[in-house]
């Protein structure tokens, strides 16, 4: 048993827990962003979270979307935590919406979860070890064929500055692929592909706890990730593009003919490290 999993998953759990009391007592949403929205519940619901991993681990660091900054990842072990991830569709009565909770030790993920809260779906890995869905072990797909792929996206809440290439490359993938999504959490689409529902996946705009938990599940399960110059810096270029091998080969291309290199990359301060 590993038992920074297990603190993650009682975690998560009581992550559940406080969603479902709020989504029954009813939210009151605040919108942080003209599509960025926040609700009473994801602040509870992160409080809650961080609750259960200070009882075990009170010397740990914390990274979590409603009170810490991202460029606070250090090399010490840190939880990385999403608490409600796909607050539109919550905020909405609209599925599909998770928890997300991922240690961290020198800035690479060690244990991820996440639990899809109107399915009580629950994803979870443990570096080097594989990756589950509610105990069973996933793989992700094995197609090799894009006309039969089926991949998921995202669209950007606050920076639309690729809107043009971005809109050009949808509609050439509308053309090319079997069908493709807009979900609507991150850490769910990207557990989609880890259990192969999704053939691949890409979105820009992303934060580190939008990918901590779902990137080591997609890993583990045998998937590839990688920013939009197919380079390993996935977790702080706010572009990702992932799959099993043929359809992440597909997509980078896709990517690399329709946006242009300068809106490929974007260099934080964490690159430069
Ligand atoms: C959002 C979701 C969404 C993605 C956004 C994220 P939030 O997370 O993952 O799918 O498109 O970029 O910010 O705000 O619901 O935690
Ligand atoms: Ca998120
Ligand atoms: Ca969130």
């Amino acid at each position: 048993m590993n038992s920074d999993l297990e603190v993650a998953r009682k975690a998560a759990r009581e992550g559940v827990r406080t969603i479902k009391k709020y989504k029954e007592k009813g939210i009151n949403i605040e919108q942080k962003g003209f599509h960025d929205l926040v609700t009473d519940a994801d602040i509870a619901t992160e409080k809650a979270i961080i609750k259960v991993i200070k009882e075990h681990f009170p010397e740990d660091e914390i990274l979590a979307e409603e009170s810490t900054a991202e460029d606070q990842l250090k090399d010490s072990r840190t939880w990385i935590i999403d608490p409600i991830d796909g607050t539109t569709n919550f905020a909405h009565g609209f599925p599909m919406y998770c928890v997300s909770v991922a240690m961290w030790e020198k800035k690479a993920p060690k244990v991820g979860v996440v639990i899809e809260v109107t399915r009580d779906e629950e994803f979870t890995a443990i570096a080097g070890e594989g990756a589950w869905l509610n105990g069973e072990a996933i793989r992700v797909s094995t197609k090799s064929e894009h006309k039969k792929a089926f991949v998921g996206t995202g669209f950007p809440y606050n920076d639309l500055s690729l809107i043009e290439p971005y809109l050009n490359l949808f509609r050439k993938l509308m053309q090319e692929l079997q069908g493709i999504r807009r979900p609507g959490s991150a850490a769910y689409d990207l557990c989609c592909v880890a259990c192969g529902r999704f053939d691949g996946f890409y979105e820009y705009s992303l934060h580190i706890w939008d990918l901590a938990a779902a990137a080591l599940i997609i890993k583990e399960a045998g998937g590839v990730i990688t920013d939009w110059d197919g380079e390993d810096r996935w977790a702080f270029g706010e572009r990702i593009v992932t799959g099993n091998s043929n359809t992440h080969t597909f997509l980078l291309k896709m990517i690399g003919e329709y946006i242009p290199e300068e809106q490929r990359r974007v260099v934080t301060a964490e690159h430069s490290h």
